[in-house]
């Protein structure tokens, strides 16, 4: 059994992770720690507390992040995940408690706990790991693995020209955490860009797939021309809400051009968290540029050594997109079923 550690800005591509990782069975879940971003950190909470309700998780406990970065003032994204984190969804409020213990002890209790096995996972603004390693450097040693989605190296970003949004939130806290992992016994991070995430688009014949894995009447409105198509009319209340969720996101991404489809940012980090075979990766040095007037929040890989360091992290820069929806898809179902 792997013990996992998840910390995201749930957030509609969040919540697929979410999903996906609630569906496999072959994981502990040990916490969630809920980091503003795409939204402020009290919708991030109320969404995780909400998709673990629907899915009757409620052992899992969620932890609140701080209220915003180390440095920058907080900016969120509502234009992008809709103006709850969900898009379209109305997820049912849930009352279940929020955990007693805040995001960033709640990193360090779980590496204690799972000391040399913890998995992290960040699908954030790095924020909440970074202040962990502030309250305790010896943090990141005691991890297995840390998989971070975020960065942009040859592709532009989708924040600014350069800049990734999960570093552009908090650029600092991503800075802190690049430098603590990758040396002195810490593991060096898998670090899934949008050069490799972007190639991951779902497109409404997945999710028609995936009402059918599930059982579901099937999805019918993904017509982006249909303006009747207001909402899911799918039976199973799961693949109902996801569906509204990505219908946002669906039209989100046709908004700016790249066409009707989505991005799966998260849900491929927290495949490569599990299996981290199903990423060919590159070595390299990375940071994050921290004062460039035009540049910040800009990642950049030194892969060929010329900054004369060792490499300190590990680019996924391959995998098989088929596969991965194939898996997605398949394991997400089970969840739908049950
Ligand atoms: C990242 O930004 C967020 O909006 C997504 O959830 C993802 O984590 C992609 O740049
Ligand atoms: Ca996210």
């Amino acid at each position: 059994t792997q013990h996992l550690f998840f910390d995201c800005d749930t957030g509609i591509d969040d919540s697929v992770a979410l999903l996906y990782l609630l569906a496999r069975t072959d994981v502990d879940i040990v916490g969630i720690a809920s980091t503003a971003g795409n939204v402020p950190v009290d919708v991030v909470v109320a969404n995780n507390l909400a998709w673990l309700s629907l899915c009757g998780r409620g052992e899992i406990p969620v932890h609140r992040g701080p209220d915003g970065p180390l440095v920058a003032p907080l900016m969120t994204t509502e234009e992008t995940h809709g103006p709850l984190g969900v898009g379209y969804a109305e997820l049912p409020t849930s009352d279940l408690p929020v955990a007693d213990t805040d995001a960033v002890d709640a990193w360090l209790d779980a590496a204690h706990a799972h000391d040399g096995e913890l998995v992290g996972l960040v699908t954030g603004p790095l924020t909440s790991l970074a202040s962990a390693v502030r309250r305790d450097p010896g943090l990141p040693r005691r991890l297995r693995r840390l998989v971070i989605m975020g960065g942009a190296f040859h592709v532009h970003g989708n924040t600014t020209p350069v800049a990734e949004w999960n570093v552009a939130v908090d650029p600092e806290a991503a800075a802190e955490v690049f430098a603590a992992f990758g040396v002195d016994g810490a593991p060096a991070p898998i670090i899934c860009p949008l050069d490799l995430t972007e190639t991951v688009a779902l497109l409404p014949d997945h999710l028609v797939r995936l009402a059918a894995a599930a059982g579901s009447h099937p999805v019918e409105y993904l017509d982006p021309t249909d303006e009747r198509g207001i909402r899911s009319v799918a039976d199973n209340p799961l693949v109902r809400h996801l569906v509204d969720a990505m219908r946002f996101y669906l039209e989100f991404h046709d908004a700016h051009d790249e066409g009707y489809l989505a991005h799966l940012h998260d849900p491929f980090a927290a495949i490569v968290a599990l299996d981290p075979a199903v990423a060919r990766t590159m070595p390299a040095q990375v940071g994050v540029e921290l004062s460039g007037a035009l540049t910040r929040g800009m990642t950049v890989a030194d892969e060929r050594g010329m900054w004369g360091g060792a490499p300190n992290a590990a680019i996924a820069t391959a995998t098989d997109v088929d596969a991965v929806f194939d898996h997605l898809i398949e394991t997400i179902a089970t969840l739908a079923r049950q």
